[in-house]
């Protein structure tokens, strides 16, 4: 977490305004790059459905090695965009990267800064990696050190929450276990190494409509949350594996196949675990040999368009 004080912050945001309002900034057009890393849940698990009709959870997450590459260019001006190139993917306000700038700007008090976000995306979408909530966190994060702010940590997650529940894990990513919506977050100590391959079949599942599936008390299987915990901090990559689990799985439209075929794929190629991550359709396994999970990838990359083989990551300092 980076240590600036409320009233060093407040003073380079006064200062910020200052410089806007003189005009100094009117040739400046500044630009940032940076990249948002992909989620997967090693656990889910529902405890409860709150009063807000949001869930209470408890997940491990972990942050993996497929990123989108983000541009921010801010000038003097009005308005915000953001460019995918893809044309399923909202390129105004509704966008999470969007909205994150939006939220920055209302919380800095900053304004008059016409926002142009490009984003190379690589992590698909609607696949249960988080995508768009790493997209708006590397944008809070980016915004942050191109305006110079020094939000704390704990303001960028504040913020993030207000645009979406995996956004506040997404601010640093790593390893960690989330509570609540998703957004009381506790460090945990890294992930013991491994290698992830990671596939999607073509087509995805709604999120609103798998929760609305989940009645809290007639989940028959759940994750062994403290044991995942217990072996992550003993450095038990099998531990871990074996335990990995998802509540969502029990809850599935029925007829797709290719959930558990890809499940069993992993898992023949010598997976330590596979499990679907967050609300899908994406599936993963873990292992502890490269080789097995290069046979993995490939085998999978016959069937799928979608496949990936990467390293988990640490989390990005603050
Ligand atoms: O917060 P976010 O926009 O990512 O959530 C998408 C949807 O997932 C919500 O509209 C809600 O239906 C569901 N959700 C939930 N409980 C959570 C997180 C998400 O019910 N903790």
């Amino acid at each position: 977490m980076r240590g600036n004080s409320n009233a060093e912050y407040r003073m380079q945001n006064a200062e910020l305004r200052k410089i806007h309002e003189e005009g100094v900034c009117e040739e400046s057009k500044m630009r940032e790059t940076g990249e948002a890393f992909a989620k997967i849940n090693i656990s889910l698990d529902i405890v409860s459905k709150m009063d807000d009709g949001y869930h209470n959870m408890l997940m491990v997450m972990q942050s993996i090695g497929l990123s989108d590459e983000i541009t921010v260019e801010c000038a003097p001006g009005e308005g915000i965009s953001v460019e995918t190139g893809l044309p399923y993917v909202p390129g105004d306000e509704r966008n999470i990267a969007a909205k994150a700038a939006l939220a920055f700007f209302a919380h800095t008090g900053i304004k008059g800064m016409k926002t142009s976000i490009g984003i190379r995306k690589n992590i698909p979408v609607c696949a249960g990696l988080g995508g768009g909530s790493a997209d708006g966190a590397c944008v809070l994060r980016m915004m942050d050190k191109m305006f110079g702010t020094g939000l704390t940590r704990n303001e960028l997650e504040t913020l993030g929450n207000s645009i979406g529940s995996d956004v506040p894990f997404c601010i640093t990513g790593g390893t960690a276990l989330a509570e609540g919506r998703g957004d009381a977050l506790t460090d945990l100590k890294q992930m013991p190494a491994c290698h992830i391959v990671l596939c999607k079949p073509p087509f995805s599942f709604s999120t609103p409509e798998l929760f609305s599936l989940i009645n809290c008390e007639k989940i028959r299987a759940r994750p062994d949350t403290a044991g995942i915990v217990d072996a992550i901090e003993k450095g038990d990559l099998n531990g871990v594996a074996r335990r990995m689990y998802n509540v969502f799985e029990d809850v599935l439209p029925r007829g797709k196949r290719d959930i558990e075929d890809i499940k069993y794929a992993l898992l023949d190629n010598g997976a330590l675990g596979a499990i679907l991550t967050g609300t899908g359709s994406a599936v993963f396994g873990v292992y502890d040999k490269a080789a097995d999970a290069e046979n993995a990838y490939e085998t999978l990359r016959t069937s799928y368009e979608d496949c990936f083989l990467c390293e988990t990551t640490g989390a990005v300092g603050i």
